[in-house]
């Protein structure tokens, strides 16, 4: 974790990492954008759920009895951010397949970078669940930090945001307003430009994983 960023864990497995540099690439079109984010949403979700509590059940092997660990502690809810969140929302449920799922609709005004909300919905459950909100750009950060605020509001105490690719800006308004709240995400990019844009970065991720533009 960097120690400006004490919220931030970039997961920089080699095999993240090569996968992205495709998924940044401009030449890589939409069917393979798609693949390739759900493979690296699977590894992001391996390092996610790392310290998930576990505990032992009693099971009959083929050979014996054992004790043996299951997840335990909340169930686990996955809310996607619309509309790209789902890109990650597949690699994701390949992984914790009987995870519930809300999603949130947010927009940013792409004059003023604010975001405004048009869609919540989630399980009626939320506060005895722990969330895993999915989100692939984490760019000034106003977007998801609305989310949690909502999801909060929704008596949700434990989330985790995981994106693909961060900017300084995003983890800092992150930190500042959801201190709580820890970030994952493949790489840490250097800087928005004037459009709020990430750079390097990949583009617009809902228009890369849907081939709009
Ligand atoms: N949203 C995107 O899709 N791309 C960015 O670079 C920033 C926000």
């Amino acid at each position: 974790m960097p120690l400006e960023f004490p919220n931030l864990t970039v997961v920089n497995h080699p095999l993240i990492q090569h996968k992205l540099t495709w998924l940044r690439s401009e030449s890589t079109g939409t069917d393979s954008f798609r693949q390739l984010l759900r493979e690296v949403s699977q590894l992001l979700a391996y390092e996610a759920t790392r310290a998930l509590p576990t505990a032992l059940v009693t099971i009959k092997t083929p050979m014996t009895t054992a004790q043996l660990p299951v997840i335990s502690g909340k169930k686990l809810c996955l809310v996607s951010i619309l509309r790209a969140g789902n890109g990650m929302l597949e690699g994701f449920l390949d992984v914790i397949p009987l995870a519930r799922v809300g999603h949130i609709g947010i927009e940013r005004n792409p004059d003023t970078l604010e975001a405004a909300m048009y869609y919540f919905k989630v399980p009626n459950d939320l506060a005895c669940r722990q969330v895993l909100m999915v989100d692939p750009m984490l760019a000034t950060g106003h977007s998801c930090a609305a989310a949690v605020a909502r999801l909060k509001d929704a008596g949700c105490t434990q989330i985790t945001l995981v994106c693909l690719l961060a900017a300084p800006d995003g983890v800092r308004h992150m930190h500042e307003v959801h201190p709580d709240v820890p970030v994952f995400a493949a790489a840490l990019d250097s800087h928005l430009n004037e459009q709020g844009y990430i750079v390097p970065g990949l583009g617009d991720a809902g228009d890369r994983l849907y081939g709009t533009r």
